[in-house]
């Protein structure tokens, strides 16, 4: 299984949601770093998946972390079940109408104990997370339009990757630098050249011929050759 110096997030946004824990506890033993939950409410995006108690639902069957993405119209109504229902990270968008007090939402979270994430849409600028960067330990940089799974990457979103790299290797702070949406073997290296450390992988994962435990090695194989790591020796086979 080869390794990286990133971290593979699967999105559960493909898989069968009839089998939500099945898919997780699938996703920890095919490498995965951790879960990446999108959450979607029919308001802030037109689509509509779950809720808390999925989640907490889906904690009892594997270890890796949790983190969830709100793509919600107003993230404060449930926060905390978020973080009840076993969730470390809780990434809220900077467009939501219930983020226009961003600053007060970002310190909730971290008063809740768990970790803040913001995310950017495509057509948001990096200036939004500049005033609160103090507050981030996760930036997710959007490199499709949020609602759906399955949609082409925005390649213009590698300029703002590299810039949102270079806004927190300046700030001299701590923070995970994500990407989410069309991460693919054909896209992952000009995001992590880009600056991207976590990649979320939904419908990628789903579609590879090999399966899951091999669409996540390729990956990992390829951000290693796209950052001129040394790639894992192939075991001899001899
Ligand atoms: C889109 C979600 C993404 C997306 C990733 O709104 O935030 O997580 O589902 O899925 P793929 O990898 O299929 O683009
Ligand atoms: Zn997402």
């Amino acid at each position: 299984m080869t390794q990286s110096s990133a971290a593979i997030a699967p999105s559960l946004l493909t898989a069968d949601f009839a089998r939500l824990g099945e898919e997780a506890q699938a996703m920890e033993a095919a490498g995965a770093d951790r879960i990446h939950w999108d959450v979607m409410d029919g308001s802030f995006v037109p689509n509509l998946t779950i809720g808390p108690d999925v989640v907490a639902a889906a904690r009892k069957h594997t270890a890796l972390p949790f983190e969830v993405h709100l793509m919600v119209s107003d993230p404060n109504v449930l926060l905390s079940r978020w973080v009840d229902a076993g969730c470390e990270r809780i990434i809220v968008h900077a467009e939501s109408p219930g983020c226009t007090h961003l600053h007060r939402v970002l310190g909730a979270i971290a008063e809740l104990g768990a970790r803040a994430g913001l995310a950017l849409n495509p057509g948001t600028p990096l200036s939004a997370a500049e005033p609160v960067l103090d507050l981030l330990d996760l930036l997710l940089v959007m490199t499709v339009n949020p609602g759906f799974g399955g949609q082409a990457y925005i390649k213009t979103m590698e300029a703002k990757t590299a810039a949102a790299a270079a806004m927190i290797a300046g700030s001299g702070r701590t923070v995970e630098l994500e990407v989410d949406g069309g991460i693919a073997p054909a896209t992952v290296a000009g995001a992590v050249v880009a600056g991207a450390r976590v990649l979320v992988v939904g419908s990628a994962l789903y579609r590879h011929t090999d399966g899951i435990p091999a669409a996540i090695s390729e990956l990992h194989g390829l951000i290693n050759a796209a950052l001129g790591a040394p790639v894992a020796p192939a075991l001899s086979t001899n």
